[in-house]
Protein backbone atom coordinates (compact mmCIF):
# COMPACT_ATOMS: atom_id res chain seq x y z
CA UNK A 1 0.00 0.00 0.00
CA UNK A 2 0.86 3.45 -0.99
CA UNK A 3 -0.75 5.71 1.55
CA UNK A 4 -1.57 9.51 0.16
CA UNK A 5 -1.77 11.87 2.90
CA UNK A 6 -3.98 14.60 1.78
CA UNK A 7 -2.85 18.42 3.51
CA UNK A 8 -6.27 19.68 1.10
CA UNK A 9 -4.81 20.21 -2.70
CA UNK A 10 -7.66 20.16 -5.77
CA UNK A 11 -5.24 17.62 -7.39
CA UNK A 12 -4.65 14.52 -4.38
CA UNK A 13 -6.95 12.33 -6.10
CA UNK A 14 -4.60 13.01 -9.47
CA UNK A 15 -1.77 11.47 -7.27
CA UNK A 16 -3.82 8.23 -6.38
CA UNK A 17 -4.98 7.41 -9.95
CA UNK A 18 -1.38 7.77 -11.18
CA UNK A 19 -0.87 5.28 -8.55
CA UNK A 20 -3.71 2.73 -9.63
CA UNK A 21 -2.09 3.42 -12.70
CA UNK A 22 0.79 1.67 -11.80
CA UNK A 23 -1.52 -0.97 -10.37
CA UNK A 24 -0.22 -0.67 -7.19
CA UNK A 25 -2.76 -0.14 -4.20
CA UNK A 26 -2.76 3.33 -2.78
CA UNK A 27 -5.45 5.03 0.15
CA UNK A 28 -5.94 8.79 0.51
CA UNK A 29 -6.54 9.91 4.20
CA UNK A 30 -6.80 13.51 5.12
CA UNK A 31 -3.87 14.90 7.32
CA UNK A 32 -6.11 14.73 10.61
CA UNK A 33 -6.61 11.07 10.31
CA UNK A 34 -2.61 9.79 8.95
CA UNK A 35 -1.16 8.91 12.15
CA UNK A 36 -4.31 6.19 12.49
CA UNK A 37 -3.97 5.29 9.13
CA UNK A 38 -0.34 4.48 9.31
CA UNK A 39 -0.50 2.83 11.77
CA UNK A 40 -2.96 0.16 10.47
CA UNK A 41 -1.94 0.26 7.23
CA UNK A 42 1.50 -0.31 7.63
CA UNK A 43 2.73 1.31 4.19
CA UNK A 44 5.46 0.74 1.88
CA UNK A 45 6.19 4.55 0.72
CA UNK A 46 4.02 7.88 1.53
CA UNK A 47 3.39 10.71 -0.53
CA UNK A 48 2.46 13.70 1.33
CA UNK A 49 0.23 16.05 -1.09
CA UNK A 50 0.00 19.72 -1.91
CA UNK A 51 -2.47 21.77 -0.06
CA UNK A 52 -3.73 25.41 0.85
CA UNK A 53 -1.75 26.31 4.19
CA UNK A 54 1.29 27.74 4.62
CA UNK A 55 4.08 26.08 6.81
CA UNK A 56 5.65 29.44 8.83
CA UNK A 57 2.15 29.31 10.02
CA UNK A 58 2.34 27.69 13.17
CA UNK A 59 -0.80 25.72 13.14
CA UNK A 60 -0.56 24.62 9.51
CA UNK A 61 -0.66 20.98 9.14
CA UNK A 62 1.94 18.41 9.53
CA UNK A 63 3.09 14.65 9.10
CA UNK A 64 3.17 12.53 11.72
CA UNK A 65 6.68 12.15 12.76
CA UNK A 66 6.88 8.55 12.69
CA UNK A 67 6.20 8.63 8.74
CA UNK A 68 9.79 9.96 8.26
CA UNK A 69 11.02 6.84 10.99
CA UNK A 70 9.49 3.60 9.51
CA UNK A 71 12.53 3.29 6.79
CA UNK A 72 10.53 4.00 3.90
CA UNK A 73 10.42 6.22 0.78
CA UNK A 74 8.58 9.73 1.35
CA UNK A 75 7.41 11.78 -1.54
CA UNK A 76 6.69 15.67 -0.97
CA UNK A 77 4.39 17.57 -3.13
CA UNK A 78 4.75 21.01 -2.81
CA UNK A 79 2.99 21.63 0.86
CA UNK A 80 4.28 18.31 1.47
CA UNK A 81 7.40 19.06 0.34
CA UNK A 82 7.50 21.98 2.96
CA UNK A 83 6.68 20.39 5.65
CA UNK A 84 8.32 17.73 5.25
CA UNK A 85 11.78 20.04 4.79
CA UNK A 86 10.53 22.16 8.10
CA UNK A 87 9.41 18.33 10.07
CA UNK A 88 13.09 17.51 9.32
CA UNK A 89 15.03 20.55 10.48
CA UNK A 90 14.93 22.52 7.49
CA UNK A 91 13.68 26.06 7.06
CA UNK A 92 10.84 27.19 5.49
CA UNK A 93 9.47 31.08 5.17
CA UNK A 94 6.70 32.27 3.57
CA UNK A 95 6.93 33.64 -0.04
CA UNK A 96 4.35 36.06 -1.29
CA UNK A 97 1.58 34.42 -3.05
CA UNK A 98 0.59 31.26 -4.48
CA UNK A 99 0.80 31.24 -8.15
CA UNK A 100 0.58 27.98 -10.63
CA UNK A 101 2.19 27.65 -13.66
CA UNK A 102 4.34 25.82 -16.79
CA UNK A 103 8.20 26.17 -15.25
CA UNK A 104 11.34 24.84 -16.71
CA UNK A 105 13.45 22.19 -14.25
CA UNK A 106 17.02 21.87 -15.23
CA UNK A 107 18.48 18.32 -13.33
CA UNK A 108 21.56 19.32 -11.25
CA UNK A 109 22.54 15.80 -10.45
CA UNK A 110 21.26 11.95 -10.79
CA UNK A 111 18.74 10.46 -8.76
CA UNK A 112 16.40 6.96 -8.71
CA UNK A 113 13.45 9.35 -9.24
CA UNK A 114 14.18 10.35 -12.71
CA UNK A 115 16.87 7.36 -13.30
CA UNK A 116 16.28 6.27 -17.21
CA UNK A 117 14.52 9.89 -17.60
CA UNK A 118 16.23 12.51 -16.83
CA UNK A 119 20.18 13.44 -17.07
CA UNK A 120 21.93 16.40 -15.15
CA UNK A 121 22.08 19.46 -17.79
CA UNK A 122 18.55 18.55 -19.34
CA UNK A 123 15.54 21.07 -18.79
CA UNK A 124 12.25 19.48 -18.39
CA UNK A 125 9.02 21.09 -18.02
CA UNK A 126 7.07 21.28 -15.43
CA UNK A 127 4.05 22.46 -13.60
CA UNK A 128 4.93 24.61 -10.67
CA UNK A 129 3.47 25.77 -7.31
CA UNK A 130 5.57 28.64 -5.60
CA UNK A 131 4.48 29.83 -2.32
CA UNK A 132 6.62 29.12 0.67
CA UNK A 133 10.15 28.22 -0.33
CA UNK A 134 12.79 26.58 1.54
CA UNK A 135 15.94 28.63 2.58
CA UNK A 136 17.89 25.82 4.29
CA UNK A 137 17.74 22.16 3.47
CA UNK A 138 17.63 19.67 6.12
CA UNK A 139 20.77 17.15 7.13
CA UNK A 140 20.91 14.30 4.54
CA UNK A 141 19.35 16.48 1.39
CA UNK A 142 20.38 17.63 -1.67
CA UNK A 143 19.78 19.82 -4.42
CA UNK A 144 18.95 17.62 -7.90
CA UNK A 145 16.87 20.00 -9.48
CA UNK A 146 16.52 24.02 -9.69
CA UNK A 147 14.37 25.89 -11.25
CA UNK A 148 14.25 29.86 -12.26
CA UNK A 149 12.16 30.60 -9.51
CA UNK A 150 13.08 27.46 -7.19
CA UNK A 151 16.61 26.87 -6.01
CA UNK A 152 15.09 23.74 -3.93
CA UNK A 153 12.77 22.79 -6.66
CA UNK A 154 13.97 18.79 -6.34
CA UNK A 155 15.33 17.62 -3.23
CA UNK A 156 16.28 13.96 -2.35
CA UNK A 157 17.89 12.58 0.82
CA UNK A 158 19.13 9.16 -0.89
CA UNK A 159 19.97 7.33 2.41
CA UNK A 160 16.80 7.82 3.64
CA UNK A 161 14.89 7.71 0.58
CA UNK A 162 13.09 11.12 1.11
CA UNK A 163 12.28 13.19 -2.11
CA UNK A 164 10.56 16.74 -2.27
CA UNK A 165 9.17 18.24 -4.99
CA UNK A 166 7.99 21.63 -5.32
CA UNK A 167 5.90 21.17 -8.64
CA UNK A 168 3.39 18.90 -9.43
CA UNK A 169 4.09 15.14 -10.89
CA UNK A 170 0.69 14.07 -11.01
CA UNK A 171 -0.89 17.11 -13.79
CA UNK A 172 -0.60 16.09 -17.03
CA UNK A 173 1.08 19.65 -17.30
CA UNK A 174 3.93 17.96 -16.16
CA UNK A 175 4.39 15.77 -19.19
CA UNK A 176 7.15 13.08 -17.50
CA UNK A 177 5.29 13.41 -13.61
CA UNK A 178 3.77 9.93 -14.24
CA UNK A 179 7.10 8.33 -15.19
CA UNK A 180 8.11 10.11 -11.77
CA UNK A 181 5.71 8.66 -9.76
CA UNK A 182 5.87 4.95 -11.63
CA UNK A 183 10.02 5.40 -10.47
CA UNK A 184 9.05 6.37 -7.05
CA UNK A 185 6.86 3.28 -6.60
CA UNK A 186 8.15 0.83 -8.44
CA UNK A 187 11.93 1.42 -8.90
CA UNK A 188 12.46 3.56 -4.85
CA UNK A 189 9.29 1.71 -2.79
CA UNK A 190 10.20 -1.69 -5.11
CA UNK A 191 6.20 -2.20 -5.29
CA UNK A 192 4.85 -4.38 -7.82
CA UNK A 193 1.94 -3.86 -10.04
CA UNK A 194 -0.46 -6.52 -8.84
CA UNK A 195 -3.41 -4.26 -8.08
CA UNK A 196 -6.06 -4.44 -10.21
CA UNK A 197 -9.80 -3.17 -10.68
CA UNK A 198 -10.75 -6.74 -9.72
CA UNK A 199 -9.55 -5.84 -6.28
CA UNK A 200 -11.03 -2.27 -6.40
CA UNK A 201 -14.65 -4.06 -7.06
CA UNK A 202 -14.24 -6.13 -3.94
CA UNK A 203 -12.96 -3.06 -1.61
CA UNK A 204 -15.66 -0.98 -2.52
CA UNK A 205 -18.14 -4.04 -2.08
CA UNK A 206 -16.83 -4.81 2.01
CA UNK A 207 -16.96 -1.15 2.08
CA UNK A 208 -20.63 -0.49 1.29
CA UNK A 209 -21.73 -3.54 3.24
CA UNK A 210 -19.81 -2.16 6.01
CA UNK A 211 -21.61 1.85 5.80
CA UNK A 212 -25.05 0.20 4.65
CA UNK A 213 -25.34 -2.69 7.25
CA UNK A 214 -29.36 -3.91 7.38
CA UNK A 215 -30.13 -0.36 5.94
CA UNK A 216 -32.45 0.28 2.93
CA UNK A 217 -30.75 1.73 0.06
CA UNK A 218 -32.63 4.02 -3.19
CA UNK A 219 -30.92 4.53 -6.37
CA UNK A 220 -31.69 7.07 -8.82
CA UNK A 221 -30.72 6.08 -12.10
CA UNK A 222 -29.99 8.56 -14.94
CA UNK A 223 -29.32 6.06 -17.63
CA UNK A 224 -26.07 6.99 -17.88
CA UNK A 225 -22.68 5.19 -17.07
CA UNK A 226 -21.85 6.99 -13.79
CA UNK A 227 -25.28 5.70 -12.09
CA UNK A 228 -25.62 2.59 -13.74
CA UNK A 229 -21.87 1.17 -12.68
CA UNK A 230 -22.72 2.50 -8.58
CA UNK A 231 -26.23 0.67 -9.02
CA UNK A 232 -24.61 -2.44 -10.10
CA UNK A 233 -21.62 -2.37 -7.76
CA UNK A 234 -24.50 -1.97 -4.30
CA UNK A 235 -26.46 -4.40 -5.82
CA UNK A 236 -23.66 -7.08 -6.09
CA UNK A 237 -22.77 -6.11 -2.49
CA UNK A 238 -26.05 -5.79 -0.51
CA UNK A 239 -28.83 -7.73 -3.28
CA UNK A 240 -32.10 -6.59 -2.88
CA UNK A 241 -31.61 -4.20 0.11
CA UNK A 242 -31.06 -1.93 -2.89
CA UNK A 243 -34.57 -0.29 -4.88
CA UNK A 244 -33.70 1.76 -8.33
CA UNK A 245 -35.83 4.29 -9.32
CA UNK A 246 -35.67 5.59 -12.69
CA UNK A 247 -37.31 8.36 -13.42
CA UNK A 248 -37.48 8.73 -17.26
CA UNK A 249 -38.03 12.30 -18.57
CA UNK A 250 -38.83 11.44 -21.91
CA UNK A 251 -35.77 13.60 -22.94
CA UNK A 252 -33.19 10.19 -23.91
CA UNK A 253 -31.69 9.56 -27.02
CA UNK A 254 -33.33 6.60 -28.85
CA UNK A 255 -33.91 3.03 -27.76
CA UNK A 256 -31.65 4.56 -24.26
CA UNK A 257 -34.67 4.10 -21.97
CA UNK A 258 -35.86 0.72 -23.16
CA UNK A 259 -32.30 -0.56 -22.60
CA UNK A 260 -31.62 0.63 -19.29
CA UNK A 261 -34.72 -1.25 -18.14
CA UNK A 262 -33.50 -4.56 -20.09
CA UNK A 263 -30.15 -4.28 -18.73
CA UNK A 264 -31.30 -4.01 -15.52
CA UNK A 265 -34.44 -6.00 -14.69
CA UNK A 266 -33.03 -8.47 -17.12
CA UNK A 267 -29.58 -9.09 -17.33
CA UNK A 268 -28.92 -8.32 -13.41
CA UNK A 269 -32.59 -8.92 -12.19
CA UNK A 270 -32.37 -5.67 -10.14
CA UNK A 271 -35.06 -4.25 -8.69
CA UNK A 272 -36.06 -1.06 -10.97
CA UNK A 273 -38.85 0.79 -10.32
CA UNK A 274 -39.15 2.52 -13.98
CA UNK A 275 -41.29 5.76 -13.81
CA UNK A 276 -42.83 7.28 -17.32
CA UNK A 277 -42.88 11.14 -16.47
CA UNK A 278 -42.68 12.34 -19.97
CA UNK A 279 -45.96 13.73 -19.88
CA UNK A 280 -45.37 15.66 -16.96
CA UNK A 281 -42.02 17.14 -18.07
CA UNK A 282 -43.31 18.19 -21.55
CA UNK A 283 -46.05 19.85 -20.00
CA UNK A 284 -44.14 21.68 -17.18
CA UNK A 285 -41.55 22.77 -20.04
CA UNK A 286 -44.19 23.85 -22.35
CA UNK A 287 -43.36 27.78 -23.38
CA UNK A 288 -39.94 27.44 -21.45
CA UNK A 289 -37.39 28.94 -23.81
CA UNK A 290 -34.61 30.19 -21.36
CA UNK A 291 -32.11 27.69 -20.68
CA UNK A 292 -31.50 28.50 -17.18
CA UNK A 293 -35.44 27.78 -16.67
CA UNK A 294 -35.35 24.81 -18.25
CA UNK A 295 -32.65 23.34 -16.24
CA UNK A 296 -34.28 24.08 -13.55
CA UNK A 297 -37.55 23.15 -14.42
CA UNK A 298 -36.10 19.15 -14.89
CA UNK A 299 -33.95 19.13 -11.80
CA UNK A 300 -37.02 20.16 -9.51
CA UNK A 301 -39.50 18.10 -11.56
CA UNK A 302 -36.88 14.70 -11.19
CA UNK A 303 -36.71 15.59 -7.27
CA UNK A 304 -40.82 15.65 -7.09
CA UNK A 305 -40.90 12.87 -8.98
CA UNK A 306 -38.35 10.63 -7.24
CA UNK A 307 -38.97 12.02 -3.93
CA UNK A 308 -42.81 10.69 -4.56
CA UNK A 309 -41.86 7.21 -5.81
CA UNK A 310 -38.93 6.42 -2.98
CA UNK A 311 -42.62 7.22 -0.40
CA UNK A 312 -44.24 4.56 -2.47
CA UNK A 313 -41.39 1.72 -1.60
CA UNK A 314 -41.45 2.53 1.50
CA UNK A 315 -38.20 5.10 2.08
CA UNK A 316 -34.87 4.15 2.47
CA UNK A 317 -31.70 4.93 5.16
CA UNK A 318 -29.18 5.65 2.54
CA UNK A 319 -29.67 7.69 -1.14
CA UNK A 320 -26.87 6.01 -3.58
CA UNK A 321 -25.18 8.14 -6.08
CA UNK A 322 -22.84 7.80 -9.23
CA UNK A 323 -20.63 10.93 -7.91
CA UNK A 324 -17.21 11.03 -9.79
CA UNK A 325 -13.90 12.50 -8.53
CA UNK A 326 -14.57 15.50 -11.39
CA UNK A 327 -17.96 15.87 -9.91
CA UNK A 328 -16.52 16.62 -6.66
CA UNK A 329 -14.05 19.01 -7.56
CA UNK A 330 -15.83 20.87 -10.12
CA UNK A 331 -17.73 23.14 -8.17
CA UNK A 332 -14.49 24.04 -6.99
CA UNK A 333 -11.86 25.84 -8.86
CA UNK A 334 -8.35 24.96 -9.61
CA UNK A 335 -7.17 28.31 -8.56
CA UNK A 336 -9.74 28.63 -5.29
CA UNK A 337 -11.37 31.61 -6.41
CA UNK A 338 -14.86 31.94 -6.76
CA UNK A 339 -16.45 31.31 -10.18
CA UNK A 340 -19.54 31.74 -11.40
CA UNK A 341 -22.23 29.39 -12.50
CA UNK A 342 -21.90 28.72 -16.46
CA UNK A 343 -24.72 25.87 -16.06
CA UNK A 344 -26.95 24.80 -13.13
CA UNK A 345 -26.02 21.33 -13.44
CA UNK A 346 -29.01 19.13 -12.93
CA UNK A 347 -27.89 15.90 -10.67
CA UNK A 348 -29.90 14.96 -7.26
CA UNK A 349 -28.59 17.31 -5.38
CA UNK A 350 -30.99 18.39 -2.63
CA UNK A 351 -32.78 14.95 -2.61
CA UNK A 352 -30.33 13.93 0.47
CA UNK A 353 -31.42 16.89 2.94
CA UNK A 354 -35.02 16.73 1.86
CA UNK A 355 -35.10 13.28 2.18
CA UNK A 356 -33.25 12.97 5.58
CA UNK A 357 -30.57 10.36 3.76
CA UNK A 358 -26.97 9.38 3.83
CA UNK A 359 -25.51 9.16 0.71
CA UNK A 360 -23.73 6.44 -0.35
CA UNK A 361 -21.07 7.26 -3.28
CA UNK A 362 -18.82 4.23 -4.24
CA UNK A 363 -17.25 6.19 -7.61
CA UNK A 364 -16.47 8.88 -5.78
CA UNK A 365 -12.60 8.47 -5.61
CA UNK A 366 -12.84 7.35 -9.57
CA UNK A 367 -11.98 9.35 -13.25
CA UNK A 368 -14.79 8.66 -15.95
CA UNK A 369 -12.24 5.91 -17.86
CA UNK A 370 -11.96 3.72 -14.35
CA UNK A 371 -15.86 4.14 -14.00
CA UNK A 372 -15.82 2.44 -17.41
CA UNK A 373 -13.21 -0.18 -16.58
CA UNK A 374 -15.02 -1.06 -13.42
CA UNK A 375 -18.31 -1.33 -15.65
CA UNK A 376 -16.61 -3.82 -17.58
CA UNK A 377 -15.28 -5.63 -14.79
CA UNK A 378 -19.23 -5.88 -13.35
CA UNK A 379 -19.81 -7.86 -16.73
CA UNK A 380 -21.64 -4.36 -18.00
CA UNK A 381 -21.61 -4.76 -21.78
CA UNK A 382 -19.38 -2.84 -23.71
CA UNK A 383 -21.55 -0.85 -26.02
CA UNK A 384 -23.20 0.97 -22.67
CA UNK A 385 -20.24 0.85 -20.66
CA UNK A 386 -18.43 3.15 -23.75
CA UNK A 387 -21.17 5.67 -24.29
CA UNK A 388 -19.85 9.11 -24.51
CA UNK A 389 -21.70 11.30 -21.49
CA UNK A 390 -25.12 12.90 -21.52
CA UNK A 391 -26.51 15.50 -20.22
CA UNK A 392 -28.96 14.76 -16.70
CA UNK A 393 -31.84 17.34 -18.80
CA UNK A 394 -31.15 15.33 -21.78
CA UNK A 395 -32.28 16.74 -24.96
CA UNK A 396 -34.09 19.39 -23.65
CA UNK A 397 -30.81 21.60 -23.84
CA UNK A 398 -30.55 20.53 -27.51
CA UNK A 399 -33.37 21.72 -28.57
CA UNK A 400 -32.78 25.53 -27.95
CA UNK A 401 -35.91 27.56 -27.28
CA UNK A 402 -38.98 25.84 -26.18
CA UNK A 403 -39.29 21.86 -26.14
CA UNK A 404 -41.74 19.96 -27.90
CA UNK A 405 -42.61 16.76 -28.40
CA UNK A 406 -42.02 17.02 -32.26
CA UNK A 407 -38.81 18.54 -31.88
CA UNK A 408 -37.84 15.72 -29.79
CA UNK A 409 -38.77 12.94 -32.05
CA UNK A 410 -36.81 14.88 -35.05
CA UNK A 411 -33.76 15.19 -32.63
CA UNK A 412 -33.58 11.67 -31.71
CA UNK A 413 -33.79 10.40 -35.36
CA UNK A 414 -31.24 12.50 -36.45
CA UNK A 415 -28.94 11.91 -33.61
CA UNK A 416 -29.17 8.00 -34.26
CA UNK A 417 -28.00 8.46 -37.70
CA UNK A 418 -25.30 10.88 -36.37
CA UNK A 419 -24.11 8.73 -34.21
CA UNK A 420 -24.35 5.29 -36.33
CA UNK A 421 -22.43 6.72 -39.27
CA UNK A 422 -20.15 7.84 -36.80
CA UNK A 423 -19.88 3.77 -35.64
CA UNK A 424 -19.82 2.55 -39.06
CA UNK A 425 -16.52 5.59 -39.40
CA UNK A 426 -14.67 3.68 -36.53
CA UNK A 427 -14.30 7.32 -34.75
CA UNK A 428 -17.15 6.93 -31.96
CA UNK A 429 -14.54 5.48 -29.31
CA UNK A 430 -11.96 8.59 -30.30
CA UNK A 431 -14.40 11.66 -29.95
CA UNK A 432 -15.73 12.25 -26.47
CA UNK A 433 -18.95 13.59 -27.20
CA UNK A 434 -21.26 13.76 -30.63
CA UNK A 435 -24.77 14.77 -31.02
CA UNK A 436 -27.19 16.94 -33.18
CA UNK A 437 -29.26 20.17 -31.77
CA UNK A 438 -32.08 21.27 -33.40
CA UNK A 439 -32.22 25.04 -34.09
CA UNK A 440 -35.20 27.11 -33.79
CA UNK A 441 -34.51 28.46 -37.06
CA UNK A 442 -36.13 27.39 -40.59
CA UNK A 443 -34.76 27.84 -43.75
CA UNK A 444 -35.67 27.53 -48.01
CA UNK A 445 -34.94 24.73 -49.32
CA UNK A 446 -35.37 22.85 -52.80
CA UNK A 447 -36.37 19.28 -52.76
CA UNK A 448 -37.12 17.45 -56.07
CA UNK A 449 -39.45 19.79 -57.32
CA UNK A 450 -40.65 21.54 -54.25
CA UNK A 451 -39.81 24.11 -52.08
CA UNK A 452 -39.30 23.49 -48.51
CA UNK A 453 -39.49 25.75 -45.56
CA UNK A 454 -37.78 23.47 -42.65
CA UNK A 455 -35.78 23.87 -39.12
CA UNK A 456 -31.46 23.72 -39.52
CA UNK A 457 -29.67 20.64 -37.54
CA UNK A 458 -26.29 21.53 -35.90
CA UNK A 459 -23.90 18.92 -35.82
CA UNK A 460 -21.29 18.82 -32.90
CA UNK A 461 -18.94 16.68 -32.01
CA UNK A 462 -16.15 17.33 -29.76
CA UNK A 463 -12.27 15.78 -28.13
CA UNK A 464 -11.72 16.42 -24.71
CA UNK A 465 -9.97 14.35 -21.29
CA UNK A 466 -12.45 15.39 -18.99
CA UNK A 467 -15.49 17.47 -20.64
CA UNK A 468 -13.85 20.93 -18.73
CA UNK A 469 -12.22 21.97 -22.03
CA UNK A 470 -12.74 20.77 -25.63
CA UNK A 471 -12.04 20.75 -29.17
CA UNK A 472 -14.16 20.16 -32.23
CA UNK A 473 -13.22 17.37 -34.21
CA UNK A 474 -12.03 17.69 -37.65
CA UNK A 475 -13.80 15.37 -39.19
CA UNK A 476 -13.28 15.27 -43.14
CA UNK A 477 -15.86 17.02 -45.24
CA UNK A 478 -17.08 13.65 -47.28
CA UNK A 479 -17.91 12.20 -43.58
CA UNK A 480 -20.12 15.56 -42.93
CA UNK A 481 -21.75 15.46 -46.13
CA UNK A 482 -22.65 11.82 -46.26
CA UNK A 483 -24.32 12.54 -42.58
CA UNK A 484 -26.24 15.93 -43.92
CA UNK A 485 -27.31 14.23 -47.14
CA UNK A 486 -29.03 11.18 -44.66
CA UNK A 487 -30.29 13.38 -42.63
CA UNK A 488 -32.23 15.25 -44.82
CA UNK A 489 -33.34 12.34 -46.71
CA UNK A 490 -34.16 10.44 -43.97
CA UNK A 491 -35.60 12.90 -41.23
CA UNK A 492 -38.31 14.93 -41.89
CA UNK A 493 -38.52 18.54 -40.48
CA UNK A 494 -35.21 18.97 -41.10
CA UNK A 495 -33.98 20.66 -44.54
CA UNK A 496 -30.06 21.79 -43.37
CA UNK A 497 -27.40 20.66 -41.48
CA UNK A 498 -24.35 22.47 -40.19
CA UNK A 499 -21.55 21.50 -38.28
CA UNK A 500 -20.14 23.55 -35.48
CA UNK A 501 -16.52 24.33 -35.07
CA UNK A 502 -16.10 25.85 -31.36
CA UNK A 503 -13.95 24.81 -29.18
CA UNK A 504 -14.11 25.48 -25.16
CA UNK A 505 -13.78 27.75 -24.54
CA UNK A 506 -15.12 29.95 -25.66
CA UNK A 507 -18.21 27.70 -26.29
CA UNK A 508 -19.09 25.11 -24.06
CA UNK A 509 -20.28 21.16 -24.87
CA UNK A 510 -23.72 21.50 -25.03
CA UNK A 511 -25.35 24.39 -26.24
CA UNK A 512 -27.15 25.56 -23.57
P1 LIG B 1 -20.69 21.89 -20.95
O1 LIG B 1 -21.86 22.05 -21.86
O2 LIG B 1 -20.83 22.63 -19.66
O3 LIG B 1 -20.65 20.36 -20.58
O4 LIG B 1 -19.39 22.19 -21.66
C1 LIG B 1 -19.58 19.67 -20.02
C2 LIG B 1 -19.98 18.20 -19.90
O5 LIG B 1 -21.04 18.07 -18.95
C3 LIG B 1 -22.19 17.54 -19.55
N1 LIG B 1 -23.34 18.24 -18.97
C4 LIG B 1 -24.06 17.76 -17.95
N2 LIG B 1 -23.98 16.59 -17.28
N3 LIG B 1 -25.83 17.23 -15.96
C5 LIG B 1 -24.89 16.34 -16.31
O6 LIG B 1 -24.85 15.27 -15.69
C6 LIG B 1 -25.96 18.43 -16.59
O7 LIG B 1 -26.83 19.22 -16.26
C7 LIG B 1 -25.04 18.70 -17.64
N4 LIG B 1 -24.86 19.76 -18.48
C8 LIG B 1 -23.81 19.45 -19.27
C9 LIG B 1 -22.02 17.78 -21.03
O8 LIG B 1 -22.77 16.85 -21.79
C10 LIG B 1 -20.54 17.62 -21.19
O9 LIG B 1 -20.17 16.25 -21.21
Amino acid sequence: TVLIIDFGSQVTQLIARRVREEGVYSEVVPFQKAAEAFRTLKPKAVILSGGPASVPDGDSPRAPQEVFEAQIPVLGICYGQMTMAEQLGGQVESGHHREFGRATLKVEAESDLFEGLWQPGEGHTVWMSHGDRITALPPGFKVKGTSANAPFALIEDEARRFYGLMFHPEVVHTPDGARLISNFVRKVAGLEGTWTMGAFRERAIARIRAQVGKGRVICGLSGGVDSSVAAVLIHEAIGDQLTCVFVDHGLMRQAEADEVVSLFRGHYNIPLVHVDASELFLKELAGVEDPEAKRKTIGRLFIDVFDAEASKVGGADFLAQGTLYPDVIESVSFAGGPSVTIKSHHNVGGLPERMNMKLVEPLRDLFKDEVRALGRELGLPESFVGRHPFPGPGLAIRCPGAVTREKLDILRQADAIYLEEIRYAGLYDVIWQAFAVLLPVRTVGVMGDGRTYDNVLALRAVTSVDGMTADFYPFDMAFLGRVATRIINEVKGVNRVVYDVTSKPPGTIEWE
